[in-house]
């Protein structure tokens, strides 16, 4: 299945300038939202993760069903103040703006190996932040992974952990 296919480009959105690949068109479509699952589980499943963790809100989306198909656990990293209980934050700057990610900080178990996953990695600003919560967390993270990889901007170069994506656009 050709991924690249489903994946809309819309230009100027969400400003001038930028052009914005849209999953929207992909999980629409069944057939290509089940080709890109089993084709992130092979990638991801070398790695032997016992967690997975997903990246609001667009990685929820496919590390969510991802965790299911390997039949493991699921970590939410949200978006500020939405999580109850202790937590562990940290500010990022994105390709458009600033935010912040948090994580339960009794969400890792000592000796866990979680693989992060997200959408597209941009300017690697959001994984990067991901990568360091769940390390903080006490996560080993064998593998950060997206469905797109924005590869002129080079992401992948801010990231403590080995990165794949099934597509990637230059
Ligand atoms: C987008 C995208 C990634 C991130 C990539 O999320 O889903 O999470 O930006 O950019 P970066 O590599 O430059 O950090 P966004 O914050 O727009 O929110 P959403 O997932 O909630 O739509
Ligand atoms: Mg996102």
């Amino acid at each position: 299945m050709d991924l690249k296919a489903h994946i809309r480009g819309v230009p100027d959105f969400p400003k001038p300038g930028i052009l914005f690949y849209d999953i929207c068109t992909l999980l629409r479509d069944g057939p290509a939202f089940r080709a890109a699952m089993t084709q992130l589980a092979d990638m991801v499943r070398p790695y032997k993760p016992t967690m997975l963790a997903g990246i609001e809100s667009r990685g929820f989306v496919l590390a969510a069903p991802l965790a299911l198909e390997l039949g493991l656990g699921f970590i939410l990293l949200r978006k500020p103040r939405k999580l109850p209980g202790a937590t562990i934050g940290y500010n990022y700057a994105l390709e458009y703006g600033t935010d912040r990610l948090e994580i339960q900080a009794d969400a890792v178990k000592k000796g866990d190996r979680v693989v992060l996953l997200d959408d597209l990695l941009a300017t690697g600003g959001t994984m990067s932040a991901g990568i360091k919560l769940l390390k903080e967390a006490g996560a080993e993270v064998p593998l950060a992974a997206g469905l797109i990889e924005l590869t002129f901007l080079n992401g992948r170069a801010r990231l403590d952990a080995p990165f794949q994506a099934l597509v990637s656009y230059d």
